[in-house]
């Protein structure tokens, strides 16, 4: 992620938390603590303040994203750390599509980039690959495409009932991510990057990501630039995911892909993501859900998180505390402090305690 100094300029970082539902009120806890526990080692004023969007609130207040909240976050804090959001209570989704989405919206945080790595070779469900083989970041585009909320029923309740939904690209959009992901690969000297779309059936918006792809492709001619239809790409990232450091897509395509490439590296207890603007407020949570399956029974991988506040750090600039972060979550999967998802059977509290201990650890050798 390129380093982008704090927002706000002023002498402490204030971060939003919404832990949101479920498993995000476990495992985001660990997540401000870890991030404490890294900033107080080094000296950097922090201060977090909490807010309790969710479904309990949905469902208590009907209240969703309250009023005023988006220029709240905007003017006065620096990052939003954020947990998961879904609720088996609101099976319309009402409060994520508000909140979640909303935030995505309104603060434009037109990237949502999704690194995958291996950290530990125990976890790939791959054959003969290794901790380098598997090395690459999804810039998913975030503000357009089927999750606009464009359409609407025709004869609804009825058998001749009809949905439509609406796929929203912008020549803007498109470029603006497009752009992003060759500059990330070019700042981070990453020589291989994969635009993919399904232009050979989605025809008016494939030919737009088509045509921009090729212009913006012209002004990178050192970065090895190819297309792959998404249906390929999936296959290929099974088949030998070395071929890939950075992949750009589509809104939707993007939030499947990165699911797929999360698995690869040990899955979603394992996968970070950051929603960004450069240089304005952004959004940082776990790629995974609430998972109600096993919320409330302590067992939640608190590592997505973890290094999620990570991609926060970097964010604010603060480059070795986001590394010491890594660097827990590392140690405790080479020693095998795991939850039940990675096969351990440690609790979140129990891992927590050892990325703790070991951020501070690590800390204080610094
Ligand atoms: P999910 O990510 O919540 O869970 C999928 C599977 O992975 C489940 O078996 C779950 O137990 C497991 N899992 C996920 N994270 C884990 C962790 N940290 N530790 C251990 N196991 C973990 O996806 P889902 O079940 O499809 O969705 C559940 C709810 O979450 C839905 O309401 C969905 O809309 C929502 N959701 C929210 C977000 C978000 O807020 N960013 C992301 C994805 C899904
Ligand atoms: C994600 C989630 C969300 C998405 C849902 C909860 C709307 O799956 O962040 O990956 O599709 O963007
Ligand atoms: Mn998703």
């Amino acid at each position: 992620m390129p380093n982008i100094p704090l927002r706000n300029g002023g002498p402490c970082a204030r971060i939003a938390v919404i832990p949101g539902d479920g498993i995000g009120m476990e495992v985001t806890p660990v997540a401000v603590k870890a991030i404490q526990a890294a900033a107080t080692k080094h000296n950097r004023p922090i201060e977090f303040v909490h807010f309790d969007w969710g479904a309990d609130k949905f469902l208590r207040e009907n209240i969703t994203l309250p009023p005023g909240a988006v220029r709240i976050l905007r003017d006065e804090f620096d990052a939003i750390l954020f947990g998961a959001l879904g609720d088996p209570r609101v099976p319309s989704n009402q409060h994520a599509a508000d909140i979640l989405l909303g935030l995505r919206f309104q603060l434009d945080l037109f990237v949502n980039a999704r690194p995958t790595e291996l950290l530990h070779p125990r976890y790939t469900p791959l054959r003969d690959i290794t901790t380098n083989d598997i090395r690459l970041i999804v810039f998913r585009e975030n503000t357009e495409g089927l999750y606009v909320g464009m359409g609407g029923f025709f004869k609804k309740d009825t058998p001749d009932e009809i949905a439509v939904q609406e796929d929203v690209n912008s020549r803007k959009g498109v470029e603006r991510i497009i752009r992003h992901a060759f500059d990330y690969a070019q700042a981070h000297k990453l020589k291989r990057l994969c635009m993919s779309d399904k232009s050979n059936a989605m025809t008016y918006a494939g030919d737009l990501w088509q045509r921009v792809f090729k212009s913006v492709r012209a002004e990178y001619p050192d970065i090895d630039s190819r297309h792959l239809y998404i249906d390929t790409l999936a296959m290929e990232l099974v088949r030998d995911p070395r071929q890939f450091d950075v992949i750009v897509t589509n809104n939707l395509f993007g939030d499947i892909i990165s699911d797929l490439a999360a698995q690869l590296a040990g899955g979603l207890g394992l996968a970070p993501s950051a929603n960004i603007h450069p240089g304005r407020t952004s959004l940082f949570e776990p790629v995974h859900g609430s998972a109600p399956n096993i919320a409330g029974k302590g067992i939640a991988n608190p590592f997505g998180s973890v290094l999620t506040a990570g991609l926060l750090m970097e964010f604010l600039g603060w480059n070795d505390e986001a590394q010491q972060l890594k660097q827990s979550v590392k140690s405790a999967l080479d020693d095998n402090i795991t939850t039940r998802d990675l096969g351990g059977s440690r609790t979140t509290s129990e891992v927590s305690d050892y990325l703790l201990n070991q951020i501070s650890k690590r800390s204080s050798n610094t």
